[in-house]
């Protein structure tokens, strides 16, 4: 059986951004393939800690997938839910793997150098995380790995890597996951997702921005997400249209209303064609919104940190015969076994 599998970071509460580009997503095709796939949802904890914690991270790593299961996750055998640090083969293959990966290839990384904003004292595993996300996605064989636009080049480098160590020794050890250009159609998307800042459309709607009305976060009072959405920044063209160079701030708007209602974008951008009034799409926008929030909310509310735990429980059995049985052969090709 093929596999699908993403993670989501658990530094802080999550964005709406995290939400409509990888989580909604990946509850979307989970419940649509869980019968004829393998649906892998972790929490990759060893990379929340190459940053700040907001909060008790126990908490945070919990809280993570109680956010899928009020998404509508629904959880049957082919479904396994796991933590990164309890499969400890994932640090052993990016062992491995580092000595496969180039340090140019690590240094091009965007997310790297906006992390690291060119500073000596940056840790290494912000600039490492880029190949335990490799070891993370090869490890279960996953071909399809549905994430934001941000963490497209990861992919990209997950790909290169796998190809790198299989024409070294010889033979197919890894799966290679599909390009990004397909993963974004596997996603049923013709572009991969990029939510902007609210103030800032030019950037991504981001957890570390320190601006409040810039992103919205799924634990928001949705009155207060409904106010920041109708403070967005837009432009001064006067017509609502699609165009996230020239009218970033309106375009984010679009696409987050076709995200949240699960229509595609294309019949958003024509109900809009030829209006011109920014404040009702703002009004349709923020309602929709503020009623996704309640409903996620009160659903939220209900999931207790027991069923999370059970969740675990099973997932990390899993994981650790697959992930375990994948390291070996791994070593044995490299000769450590
Ligand atoms: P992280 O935790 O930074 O982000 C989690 C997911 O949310 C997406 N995302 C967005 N999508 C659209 N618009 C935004 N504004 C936005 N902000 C965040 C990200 O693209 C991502 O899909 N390295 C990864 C976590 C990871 C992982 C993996 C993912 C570790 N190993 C293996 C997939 C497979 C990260 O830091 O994501």
């Amino acid at each position: 059986m093929k596999t699908i599998l993403t993670g989501i970071r658990a530094n802080s509460e999550l964005t709406l951004g995290n939400y409509l580009g990888a989580l909604l997503p990946m509850v979307r095709l989970a419940n649509q393939h869980s019968e004829d796939m393998n649906i892998n949802i972790f929490v990759p904890d060893l990379h929340s800690i190459i940053a700040d914690i907001d909060g008790n991270l126990q908490k945070n790593i919990i809280r993570t997938i109680k956010y899928y299961l009020a998404a509508g996750l629904k959880t049957n055998y082919n479904v396994h839910i796991y933590r990164q640090s309890y499969v400890p083969a994932h640090s052993e293959l990016c062992w491995i793997l580092n000595c496969v990966a180039t340090m140019g290839e690590a240094s091009r990384m965007t997310q790297y150098k906006e992390k690291s904003d060119g500073r000596e004292s940056c840790n290494i595993g912000i600039f490492d995380y880029p190949v335990l996300m490799a070891a993370d996605i090869l490890l279960y064989s996953a071909e399809y790995v549905p994430i934001g636009e941000d963490q497209f080049q990861h992919i990209e480098l997950t790909r290169n890597l796998a190809m790198r160590f299989n024409h070294k020794y010889n033979k197919d050890i890894f799966t290679v996951p599909l390009k990004t250009a397909d993963q974004v159609k596997f996603m049923g998307l013709s572009d991969g997702i990029r939510i902007r800042d609210l103030l800032n459309p030019e950037k991504k709607m981001s957890k570390s921005t320190t601006s409040e009305n810039s992103k919205i976060m799924l634990d928001d009072n949705p009155a207060k997400a409904a106010k920041k959405i109708m403070s967005a920044t837009t432009d001064s063209l006067a017509k609502i249209k699609f165009d996230m160079f020239n009218q970033p701030g309106i375009s984010n708007l679009l696409l987050i209303d076709a995200l949240v209602m699960d229509v595609p974008l294309q019949d958003v951008v024509s109900t809009w064609a030829g209006e011109t009034r920014y404040g009702d799409l703002k009004k349709k926008v923020a309602g929709d919104v503020s009623a996704m929030l309640s409903e996620f909310q009160s659903k939220l509310a209900d999931i207790t940190d027991e069923q999370v735990l059970d969740l675990f429980k099973d997932g990390e059995k899993y994981a650790n015969k697959v992930a375990n049985a994948k390291l070996e052969e791994v070593q044995e090709m490299v000769g450590l076994r």
